[in-house]
């Protein structure tokens, strides 16, 4: 199960990307908003990051416009590690090396065929459990 969450700027993203991710079988828990109504990112941050903090979802997706605010909102949350990310390598890289356990993607800046891309390769990529990894995430979380 994937927590998925946006504002206002992803909702439509957000409809397409839990229709492809349920085609696949996958599981999404979404968090909300419903509606084009104007609301605030970081209150629907915390709703995707609260069900990783509780280990009800092991990884979550974020969208808003840019992808810049979500991004901001759920680093600030001690042992989340969001990657906005805009094509499939770094999506990839961001599981492998930081263990990121958020995905961050903006509705305005790519396209939906792209974002479905990105979100399949970030959820079939894993974290490579190397000890230099392991420590640099260690340090992450130091400060
Ligand atoms: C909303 O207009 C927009 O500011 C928001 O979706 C996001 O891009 C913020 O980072």
């Amino acid at each position: 199960m994937i927590a998925i969450g946006c504002d206002h700027g992803g909702l439509e993203l957000k409809n397409q990307l839990i229709a492809h991710l349920e085609k696949r079988g996958i599981e999404c828990k979404d968090t909300g908003c419903y509606t084009s109504d104007s609301c605030d990112y970081p209150v629907y941050a915390h709703k995707v990051t609260d069900l990783i903090k509780s280990n009800e979802c092991e990884l979550g997706i974020l969208i808003c416009g840019t992808g810049i605010g979500m991004s901001m909102a759920a680093n600030k949350v001690h042992g989340i590690r969001a990657a906005l990310c805009s094509d499939c390598f770094s999506a990839e890289m961001t599981r492998v090396h930081n263990n990121a356990n958020v995905l961050c993607l903006g509705a305005r800046v790519i396209g939906p065929e792209l974002a479905f891309r990105i979100a399949d390769t970030f959820l079939d990529a894993s974290f490579s459990n190397e000890e230099r990894h392991n420590r640099r995430i260690q340090m992450l979380e130091e400060n």
